[in-house]
């Protein structure tokens, strides 16, 4: 059970504990910085996020003011290795900030720049894609002569030796050796055993997909591995030979399991989005909400097949409270009047429906007098300047709306 860490700068350290609750990824130190990374899980071992936490020791930094802390990596929901601005924080405007591009997503920042340390803290809600990317730390500030001075630190996480593949052979060797002393030790019934086996095949499933992920994962599978160790060693010294004891213990790695298997799927998701084409909201009800980059002459079923490229459809508004979320967020992109979604009343006038499902609209709050029901126009987008929905003539020029389920 180790991380390992590439870095020109980084002594590696990895803590492990048996029941975790948060582990430390990478911990680094280099002229007074300290770049932590991070990952949490709940008491149940289920990941709860990421925290990135950068903080100063001004006199080994040779610093007598602080005056910014920057934080650099990858973008959430990015591809690639390049490092990008995630917050920064400076004793000018004292609250730190989150780049424009994480606004409304899933983390959260926290800083103080005139605390002892002084430190800059990015909180991921959920795990993250970064686990396989460099972090960096940037402090200026003034030394004891009063003139500029600046550091900074680069942790690279690299989860290449303890990677997925190699851990899952791990839990499948734990895994089919528990199978066999299941069998050998208690008379098991058979929900007890379908459920080893059911596992066994689940884990074969994740581990197809293994080669695209990265370190965060491991992590998880560490602390499976760590559970299904205990539960053989339970059975080894035979402190319970009660059936009841270890489908209770099943049931608990099974639901992690699951927690596990759909953060996998969130991730291959973000992964597979074209970033290039579509600006990508914060997860919002399990969903992702994309909006086209470009404006251009609406085709439905070509918009509709972008969308679908990256893992969704035409945005489907079921209700008014996902309807406000995506007002809110083509509010805030703009660069549009017209945003297109999938409902459209082309093959029956005032009958909308939406263009994937078929389903019909929901009821909702058209902007005043809409929809119309003027010749030919079919199709509802989100009109800014109307302040709501409207129909409005198919083919007409305007960012469009695709909608992702994680
Ligand atoms: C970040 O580092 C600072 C300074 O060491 C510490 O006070 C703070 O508790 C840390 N925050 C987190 C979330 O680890
Ligand atoms: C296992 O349990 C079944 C019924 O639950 C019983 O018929 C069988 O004899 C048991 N086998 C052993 C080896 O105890």
């Amino acid at each position: 059970m180790r991380f390992s860490l590439e870095s020109a700068f980084c002594p590696t350290l990895a803590v492990l504990a048996a029941l975790i609750t948060f582990i430390t990824i990478a911990e680094c130190g280099r002229a007074g910085i300290n770049l932590e990374v991070s990952s949490n899980f709940d008491p149940n071992g289920r990941p709860s996020g990421q925290v990135i936490n950068c903080s100063v020791d001004t006199a080994a930094a040779d610093l007598d003011k602080v005056a910014t802390l920057e934080v650099f990596g990858p973008r959430p929901y990015g591809i690639g290795n390049g490092l990008e601005e995630l917050a920064r924080l400076d004793i000018w405007s004292k609250s730190p900030e989150l780049a424009d591009e994480l606004e409304g997503s899933d983390v959260s920042v926290d800083g103080d720049v005139s605390s002892s340390p002084p430190y800059l803290t990015l909180t991921w809600r959920l795990p993250t894609l970064a686990a396989r990317h460099a972090y960096k730390c940037v402090v200026n500030g003034y030394d004891r002569d009063g003139k500029a001075a600046s550091v900074s630190t680069t942790v690279q996480v690299d989860p290449a030796n303890g990677g997925c593949c190699h851990k899952m052979d791990a839990v499948q060797t734990t895994l089919s050796s528990l199978s066999d002393m299941v069998g050998d030790v208690f008379n098991m019934t058979e929900d007890v055993s379908s459920k080893v086996s059911s596992l066994g095949s689940r884990f074969e499933d994740v581990e197809a997909s293994c080669s695209n992920v990265d370190g965060q994962v491991t992590t998880q599978l560490q602390s499976l591995t760590t559970q299904f160790e205990e539960i053989k060693s339970q059975i080894n010294q035979k402190i319970s030979s009660d059936v009841q004891t270890l489908t209770g213990n099943l049931k608990e790695i099974e639901d992690r399991l699951k927690s596990f298997e759909q953060d996998m799927r969130s991730r291959f998701v973000m992964l597979g989005i074209d970033r290039a084409r579509f600006d990508v909201s914060g997860i919002y009800q399990g969903r992702l909400y994309l909006v086209s980059k470009t404006q251009e002459a609406f085709n439905i079923a070509r918009a509709n097949e972008y969308c679908k490229q990256s893992g969704g459809y035409l945005v489907e508004l079921d209700d008014t409270p996902e309807y406000q979320f995506v007002f809110n967020l083509v509010n805030k992109i703009r660069g549009a009047n017209s945003f297109w979604t999938g409902a459209n009343d082309i093959d029956r006038e005032g009958h909308f429906v939406f263009y994937n499902s078929k389903k019909p609209l929901p009821t909702l709050t058209w902007s005043g007098g809409q929809p119309d029901g003027l010749r030919d126009e079919d199709c509802m987008e989100i009109r800014l300047n109307f302040g709501g929905l409207n129909d409005w003539l198919c083919n007409q020029v305007g960012k469009y709306v695709c909608e992702v389920p994680l």
